[in-house]
Formats: structure tokens, C-alpha cells, sequence
């Protein structure tokens, strides 16, 4: 049987600006997203039947319908059906590191892995940008999850703009297990608090929301400048998220605190929060420190780094 390993790394956001609602429910976002060495491993491998199938070694990720990598294989199997009789159905097995419901986008690089593991193994060949819009359709993520690296997007999250490879980047990232943030509450919530304030002129938007081409913490990522992308970081989200979520806050300031910490925010709709540090030695440190601060079990630590890639392929087998 064919198989192929990837891996699909998690991402935070340097930038995330909400400016206006939309029709269909969504927001209209203006984001810079980042991706990082923290990553699940994903292996797809052909079936003799027509079946979809997903295990997981995490007890929290279902393995069914809602699992948006199960998605990603059916909407494969629906949109090519004649691939799907060819090659047969899919075991897909994912090997999670990515915390789960973090803001991290987990489910969404877990289903662009899918989408670039079955063009391969049914031999499809298509590009990047179809591969992406077929993303869009899961979900706001999935396309900058197949892109990967430092890209601007819009739009919902699915419009992309590449921006040039950063140096790497050292992050600490700290989520409390127990801790989950809707996505949808948040956007909601933002809605309910601050919604007076949108944009309704559709000219205007379009103008914000291009805006961000030529904001500050843009010009810091073309000048490689690492503190003035530290100052300039951004999340609207942090003023809904931020007051219901206490522990949130707390892990803020605990970051703020330490020596070596460039800047510190949640990542998307959280709960997780990252910091910026200059080097790994200190991004260790800051792991220690943090650890000794809160020594609850509850609370995950990682270091990692920026990386310039998305989806990619370790191994292949068959
Ligand atoms: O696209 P995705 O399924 O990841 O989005 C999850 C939820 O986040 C949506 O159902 C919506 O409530 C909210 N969202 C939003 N505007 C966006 C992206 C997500 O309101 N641009």
C-alpha cells in the first residue's frame, strides 16, 4: 500500500485586525500569520476500499466527521471520484504535538496535510493555488497552512499575500490543557462589544484592509527588524479573550516579565499565548522560569521557532 508522512506545522499570529462583519458570518480580517516548528505529523495511506479513515494518538481529537481532517479526505473523494475508484479510500493517521482548540491552528494544518497527501497519493498534480482553494472551503486557515511561512492575509483569512522569510524567530508558547477558546465565541463576542465601531463602506474596507501592506509591523518584517515586529504585535482578540479568561492575562504578564521576552500575545482566538525572545539559550530560560512560576501540570510549555515552510513531505513509501 502507498503512503505518504508529512509534516504540518502549527501558526501563530504576529497581526490579527478585525475590521468589518460580513454576510455570510465571517469577518473581515487584515492578519499576519506565521508558521512554526511545532507540528503534527500526518501519514495518509491508501486503502483497498473506498473508506476514509482517521486515528489519533490524542484522546481529545475525534476521529470522525467533525475532525476537519476527515473532511479534508471527503471533500478529495467527492471532488475526485474517479481518483477515489482508482486509488482506493484513505487511512489517515495523525500523530499530534499541536495543542488542541489553542489558536494555533491545529485542525486546520492536520487537514492541509490531508489535501497535500491524497494529491499525491492519487496522483493528481494539482498546484499550490488549487490546493489552497480547496482549503479555503474547509476552512479560514487551511490555505496558509498548504502556503506556509510569513504571509499577509485577508480577506476571511483566505486571501494570501507572501512576505519574505524572516530570520528565525525563538517563541516560547504556554497553554493551560484545560483550557479551551471558541473561535466563533470570540469572533461573536468581539461582535456584540465593539461591532458599532465596523466599517460599512465597502471602499473603506477594501482601503484597511490593504492597509496592512504598509504597516509598521510589515515594514519590520521586510527590514528582518525583530524589534520592530515585537512592538508592533497585534491581536484584536485579546480584548474579548483577555477579560473572560483570567489565566490568559496571567501568562501575559508572567511573559512580560522576563528578561529576553521581546513581546508577548495570544496567538488567533487563543488561549495560547507566545512570546518573542532573542535566543534559544533565553527561550529556554524563559521555558525554566515560567515552569517555576506556575509548577501546575496543567500548564503546557514549549520552545520553538519561526520556520518558512508549510506542508512537506518526510517519506513516501509503495
Ligand atoms: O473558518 P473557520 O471554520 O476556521 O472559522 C471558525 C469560526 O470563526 C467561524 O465559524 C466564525 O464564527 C469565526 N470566524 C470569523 N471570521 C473569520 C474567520 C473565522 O468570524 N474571518
Amino acid at each position: 500500500m502507498r503512503s505518504y508522512t508529512l509534516i504540518a506545522p502549527a501558526k501563530i499570529n504576529l497581526y490579527l485586525e478585525i475590521i468589518s462583519d460580513r454576510t455570510d458570518g465571517y469577518h473581515e480580517l487584515a492578519m499576519i500569520l506565521q508558521s512554526i516548528g511545532l507540528a503534527d505529523e500526518i501519514n495518509v495511506q491508501s486503502l483497498s476500499n473506498q473508506m476514509i479513515r482517521v486515528n489519533c494518538n490524542h484522546p481529545q481529537v475525534p476521529t470522525d466527521q467533525s475532525n476537519l481532517a476527515y473532511r479534508a479526505a471527503e471533500l478529495m473523494a467527492t471532488q475526485f471520484p474517479q481518483a477515489l475508484a482508482e486509488y482506493g479510500g484513505v487511512e489517515i493517521t495523525i500523530n499530534k504535538h499541536i495543542p488542541v482548540a489553542a489558536g494555533l491552528a491545529g485542525g486546520s494544518t492536520n487537514a492541509a496535510a490531508v489535501l497535500v497527501g491524497i494529491d499525491l497519493l492519487w496522483n493528481l498534480g494539482l498546484t499550490k493555488s488549487e490546493l489552497e482553494e480547496l482549503g479555503a472551503t474547509l476552512g479560514s486557515d487551511v490555505p496558509f497552512c498548504v502556503a506556509g511561512g510569513t504571509v499577509i492575509a485577508t480577506g476571511r483569512g483566505e486571501q494570501l499575500s507572501p512576505l519574505p522569510n524572516l530570520d528565525t524567530i525563538y517563541i516560547v508558547l504556554a497553554k493551560y490543557r484545560s483550557l479551551e477558546v471558541s473561535t466563533a465565541w470570540a469572533y461573536k463576542t468581539y461582535r456584540q462589544e465593539f461591532g458599532s465601531s465596523y466599517l460599512r463602506d465597502t471602499e473603506n474596507l477594501a482601503a484597511r484592509a490593504a492597509a496592512v501592506h504598509s504597516a509598521p509591523i510589515v515594514k519590520g518584517i521586510l527590514n528582518k527588524d525583530i524589534g520592530e515586529i515585537a512592538q508592533k504585535l497585534h491581536n484584536d482578540l485579546e480584548r474579548v479573550v483577555l477579560p473572560a479568561y483570567p489565566q490568559v492575562s496571567q501568562l501575559r504578564e508572567l511573559f512580560s516579565a522576563q528578561q529576553g521576552v521581546l513581546a508577548t500575545m495570544m496567538s488567533g482566538s487563543g488561549p495560547t499565548v507566545f512570546a518573542l525572545v532573542e535566543s534559544e539559550e533565553q527561550a529556554q530560560a524563559v521555558k525554566l522560569q515560567i515552569r517555576a512560576a506556575v509548577p501546575d501540570e496543567d500548564l503546557e510549555l514549549f520552545v520553538t521557532q519561526t520556520v518558512i515552510h508549510g506542508i512537506q513531505v518526510t517519506s513516501s513509501m509503495g
